[in-house]
């Protein structure tokens, strides 16, 4: 009874893999890990993908634990032949297809549980002091990723028919399938798979105009199309206006093209989610700059109509040309600020992408030790922070045991600044980072009736 069966036990790196040996161009297989150069350092890639371009031999590689968005085609030149190639192993014979169904269920289920333990929200300001029920801080998966597989078909399913997915690092989108797009006066190297239609992906440059978002296979048809159109800005109201950015809120029933076309485009940096069909119930918050030429988009995030899990925010995205000049984060102040209009609480939709926890963390980080500094009364609870800031218990305890602001005080957790993070607050203080000014958010939250909120109609 004790005893493990061959199913149960997990395979070793080593046992995962295949032969190890130095061998020529001809004997690379799909799977084999070469060592390619990349920016003058030779990496570990994987061959994702073997084409013949004009005659020369192209490989798709992956680079061990990079990110996706540094995948791309090298040529033989770049795999190093004096170092041994790492083959994948053969695959053993499909056999007991029950036995494994029922480990990767008992397996998911283990999750199910993990996952509730580590959601659930502490109530008032001592949530460690409960006993057994304290919540498991070294584990609250605030990106939400989840390990487990799902089937090709399903993928597919999910898809065509969800508006905003999850879509696993699996068979679909495993490629990029353009080059290079150019928008506005930006040249911009796309860094994932976008399903755009099969045609562009054969060019070696497409057209992006910049108001409408559509695409274009050659300058020519672009610029016939752009001495046309007049639209100069997102087709939705100005909700906010300061000297630097506005804000429009587009419908997504109301502007279909226009809010697919964002969706295809941003696809094009967000691997681990999107939506791009059904943009029905969501509202799409534009960031723009202005010129005088029009409202020119810089970013944008998506949100659900009506959230059962509670989201505030289901995509971000600041355009490639426009990252890491702080815009990321006036998009999400702004999502906090709307929560704060509504009333309500709310945390972006999981999974996060890697830059959009370093993203969120960097404004909850900022946002907690900001309000600690300014509080009056010596002492202020997780739910008070909660109130204030519009965030989740969840997010602020968190953030806080990122940066060891949690510490266990007299049976109860309590949020401790230390003399080296104020200091470091004030240093980044001094950037004179942007904000949002509520007051000039002229917005309502939006009421949709059940009819409204229906999907497909
Ligand atoms: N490396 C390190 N830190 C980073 C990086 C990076 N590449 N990008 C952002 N950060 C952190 C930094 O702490 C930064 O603050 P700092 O510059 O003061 O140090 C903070 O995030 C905010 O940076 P911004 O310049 O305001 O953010 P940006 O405009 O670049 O937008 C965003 C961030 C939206 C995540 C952008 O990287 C992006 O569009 N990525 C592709 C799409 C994506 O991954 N979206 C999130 C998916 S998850 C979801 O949608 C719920």
């Amino acid at each position: 009874m004790g005893s493990t069966t061959t199913a149960d036990k997990e395979e070793t790196p080593a046992e995962q893999q295949g032969e190890v040996k130095i061998c020529t161009a001809e004997e690379l297989v799909l799977g084999c890990k070469v060592y390619a150069e990349k920016e003058g350092e030779h990496r570990l890639a994987e061959l994702l993908s073997i084409h013949v371009k004009k005659g020369r031999k192209v490989f798709y590689v992956h680079y061990v634990e990079f990110n996706k968005r540094l995948d791309e085609w090298i040529e033989l030149d770049r795999i190093d032949f004096t170092r041994p190639v790492t083959f994948p192993k053969p695959e053993a014979p499909k056999k007991d297809n029950k036995s494994t169904k029922k480990q990767t269920q008992s397996k998911n289920k283990k999750k199910k549980k993990d996952g509730k333990e580590t959601s659930a929200t502490p109530s008032g300001a001592t949530p460690a002091a409960q006993g057994d029920d304290v919540m498991d801080l070294d584990n609250l998966n605030v990106q939400g990723i989840r390990t487990e597989e799902i089937s090709r078909e399903d993928e597919i399913e999910k898809l065509r028919t969800s508006g905003s997915m999850a879509q696993n690092s699996g068979e679909v989108a495993k490629f990029r399938n353009l080059s290079k797009v150019i928008m506005g006066n930006h040249e911009i190297e796309p860094w994932y798979f976008s399903p755009y239609p099969v045609e562009l992906t054969e060019e070696d440059v497409i057209y992006i105009d910049d108001f409408t978002l559509q695409f274009f296979g050659s300058k020519k048809q672009f610029e016939r199309f752009r001495s046309k159109c007049t639209l100069r800005h997102p087709p939705g109201n100005e909700i906010y206006r300061d000297d630097y950015v506005s804000f429009f809120e587009i419908d997504g029933r109301k502007q279909r093209t226009w809010c697919r076309n964002v969706c295809l485009f941003s696809k094009l940096f967000l691997d681990h989610k999107t939506l791009y069909y059904d943009v029905d119930p969501f509202l799409f918050y534009c960031m723009t700059r202005r010129d005088e030429q029009g409202h020119h988009l810089v970013g944008y995030f998506s949100k659900e109509k009506e959230s059962a899990e509670g989201y505030n925010l289901a995509c971000i995205l600041t355009l490639p040309q426009y990252q890491r000049m702080g815009y990321g984060r006036l998009l999400i102040e702004f999502s906090y600020e709307l929560s704060k209009k509504e009333g309500k609480v709310g945390s972006p939709e999981k999974p996060l992408s890697d830059l959009g926890l370093l993203s969120y963390r960097a404004y909850w980080a900022d946002t907690i030790i900001k309000l600690l500094i300014e509080n009056d009364s010596d002492y202020v609870t997780i739910d008070e922070i909660s109130a204030r800031t519009s965030m989740t218990t969840t997010d602020i305890l968190h953030t806080a045991q990122t940066l060891s602001m949690l510490k266990y005080f007299k049976g109860q957790h309590v949020i401790y600044l230390s003399d080296q993070i104020v200091e470091q607050y004030e240093k980044t203080e001094k950037k004179k980072r942007r904000s949002i000014n509520p007051e000039l958010l002229i917005w309502k939250p939006p009421v949709f009736t059940a009819a409204q909120l229906r999907f497909g109609w």
